[in-house]
């Protein structure tokens, strides 16, 4: 049976209060299409206000330390995540990963972290460029799957997300065939790494340039459950077509 969609924001360090409207506005048009999961990652100081503005509608963070409290300067932890009204997280972001040095291990701590704290996780892998180039894609994102997909049963709660640097903000997608191989690839991980029942349940996600122009082929894909947006999920008016593409599906 396939995976309930899910289309989730990431509006990376993007909005301020005034872009509360917009949120608004997503959540209200998600609304209307329950067989669809939708939610925003709005920057850590948004997620309170965001929460409050749109009561049902899935507010998440961006990243989450894997303490639970201490010492980490300018750092968030899983639970002061859900203590502002976050029910998801995403980690392991290339942007993280690239610029902030965190390595697979350091991503798969903050899955657990954020899992068994009782937070969905979003868990990140993409290959850069010259590694697409080289045709070892696959490989690479196996591997970084190795070694940060937490060591606890997933399912619902985790969600890989494919993510090709090289498709992130410029405009540049895969081909639908490229997609499906790297998601039948991280399928086949997923069964490896929980079991058929659970592997079969984790979602995965593909984000990279997603608009409403190409989420209909895009979430057509087979073993493609959802969307992680960037620049297309920051307005009602680019992000909701995502949401009802993924609807009428
Ligand atoms: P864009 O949709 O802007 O390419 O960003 C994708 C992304 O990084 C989402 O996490």
């Amino acid at each position: 049976m396939a995976n309930r969609k899910y289309i989730v924001g990431n509006w990376k360090m993007n909005g301020d209060h005034a872009a509360l409207a917009e949120a608004k506005a997503i959540a209200q048009a998600a609304a209307a299409h329950a067989g669809v999961d939708a939610a925003l990652c709005p920057p850590a100081t948004l997620i309170a206000p965001m929460a409050e503005a749109v009561k049902g509608f899935a507010v998440g963070g961006q990243d989450c330390h894997a303490e639970p409290k201490g010492a980490f300067t300018g750092s968030m932890s899983a639970g002061l995540l859900q203590d502002a009204g976050a029910t998801l997280t995403i980690v392991g972001h290339s942007e993280r990963r690239e610029g902030f040095g965190e390595s697979d291990a350091a991503v798969q701590a903050k899955a657990l972290a954020a899992m068994t704290t009782g937070l969905d996780v979003i868990l990140c892998v993409g290959e850069p460029k010259n590694v697409r180039e080289d045709a070892e894609a696959e490989a690479y994102v196996l591997n970084q799957l190795d070694g940060s997909l937490p060591d606890v049963a997933a399912g619902r709660t985790l969600a890989v997300a494919y993510e090709p640097i090289w498709a992130i903000g410029t405009g540049l997608t895969p081909t639908a065939d490229d997609v499906r191989v790297m998601h039948a690839a991280i399928r086949g991980k997923l069964i490896d790494r929980y079991g058929p029942e659970l592997g079969a349940a984790t979602r995965i996600l593909y984000g990279g340039s997603v608009t409403g122009d190409n989420a209909t082929e895009l979430l057509g894909v087979d073993n493609v459950d959802g969307a992680l947006v960037g620049g297309a999920s920051l307005t009602a008016a680019k992000f909701v077509p995502i949401i009802e593409a993924a609807a009428a599906l």
